[in-house]
């Protein structure tokens, strides 16, 4: 089959498109052809072992474990291991491949057991490949800051993966949601449901003072004492974003320690994880017509390279879908 591989850290070119083995279902596993995977900000960092600590999962020198990214993906059931009971040849499934990646490929297999499941009936291949890298962030996330129906939150970086699904997140848990993006991105931020939305290129969003129960940060870049200064006392802090030196993450989470120390504000970091209920829940709510993906642009796998060029400058909006076998 052919997958976007990469044997070297480095920029987008490292990444080649390549035959490699196909891979052959286990007793309980379900194989995919994948139809729409996306390159997400995992896998840029991947790509440039950055923070540098994914050198020591990921192998010192070169890529050991994982040569084929992809996070995130739509396609058909081709094939299901024998102990295999809830999905069968031809089913349209989406599917989340977490730190094992590899869906930047034309085939892949997950258990069953896995986040797997029948694709949501009102979105095409290409919106549900998006839903699982920003939908699980979003939601364990704001899970872990206790979010509350009545609270003002502020979802700064709202306009990419993890943003887009926080905004429609914490809306649907009944909170009064403050988007904060660019100039170009205000009008779609505000199609989320965000009640207000602030661009940073013309407003500090903390000059209103201690205003918000939570400030979630998707992008890394609302700064600690700007973020403490619009923060309640004993509000939550969210870091999902950020990169940086390995001193730079140590002070950054022994400012956080300290910080919710002294009760000022709780600070939520870490890494996300999700599960096959939170994929099921997400489903629901697409279902509903309460949560949908916001699209930016698609490249066919051959393109990938560009693909990883565009996502790294930090600045789509939504998603980067690539499509395994787009018409002719
Ligand atoms: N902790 C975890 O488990 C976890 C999980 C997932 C992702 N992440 C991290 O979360 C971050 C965001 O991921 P993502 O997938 O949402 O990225 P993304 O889709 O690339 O988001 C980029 C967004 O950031 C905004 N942005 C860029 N510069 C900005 C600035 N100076 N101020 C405000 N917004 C700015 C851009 O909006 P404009 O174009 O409007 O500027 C763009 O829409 C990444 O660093 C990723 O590594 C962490």
């Amino acid at each position: 089959m052919r997958a976007a591989v990469y044997s070297r850290y480095g920029p987008p070119d490292v990444v080649r498109i390549q035959e490699v083995g196909k891979p052959i279902p286990r007793d309980n596993e379900v194989l995919v052809r994948i139809h729409a995977t996306t390159v997400c900000a995992a896998d840029w960092r991947l790509r440039t072992a950055d923070p540098f600590l994914i050198r020591f999962m990921n192998g010192l020198l070169r890529p050991n474990k994982t040569k084929i990214l992809g996070m995130e993906f739509s396609g058909t059931v081709e094939a299901v291991g024998p102990a295999v009971t809830r999905f069968a040849p031809d089913n349209q499934v989406f599917g989340g491949t977490g730190f094992q990646f590899g869906a930047h490929a034309e085939y892949v297999c997950l258990p069953e057991a896995g986040t797997l499941a029948a694709k949501p009936e009102n979105m095409t291949m290409e919106e549900a490949a998006g839903v699982l890298f920003g939908g699980f962030t979003s939601l364990h996330f704001l899970r872990k800051a206790n979010i509350q129906a009545g609270q003002n939150v502020l979802i700064y970086g709202a306009s990419g993966s993890v943003g887009t699904f926080a905004v429609q997140l914490a809306v649907h848990f009944g909170a009064r949601v403050t988007g904060v993006c660019s100039s170009s991105n205000v009008d779609m931020v505000r199609s989320l449901g965000a009640a207000a939305v602030l661009d940073y290129t013309r407003e500090d969003f903390s000059s209103a003072g201690p205003v918000y129960d939570m400030v979630f940060d998707a992008v890394g870049y609302s700064g600690f004492e700007r973020s403490l200064r619009a923060l309640k006392r004993g509000g939550y802090y969210v870091r999902v974003g950020g990169s940086g030196k390995f001193l730079a993450i140590l002070m950054g989470a022994l400012q956080g320690i300290w910080v919710s120390a002294t009760g000022a504000a709780k600070v939520v970091g870490g890494v996300a994880a999700g599960s096959r209920e939170d994929q099921l829940f997400l489903k629901g709510l697409i279902e509903a017509g309460k949560l949908r993906t916001v699209i930016d642009r698609f490249y066919p796998l051959d393109e990938i390279a560009e693909a990883h060029r565009y996502v790294e400058r930090g600045h789509k909006q939504g998603h980067v879908i690539i499509v395994m076998d787009p018409p002719r």
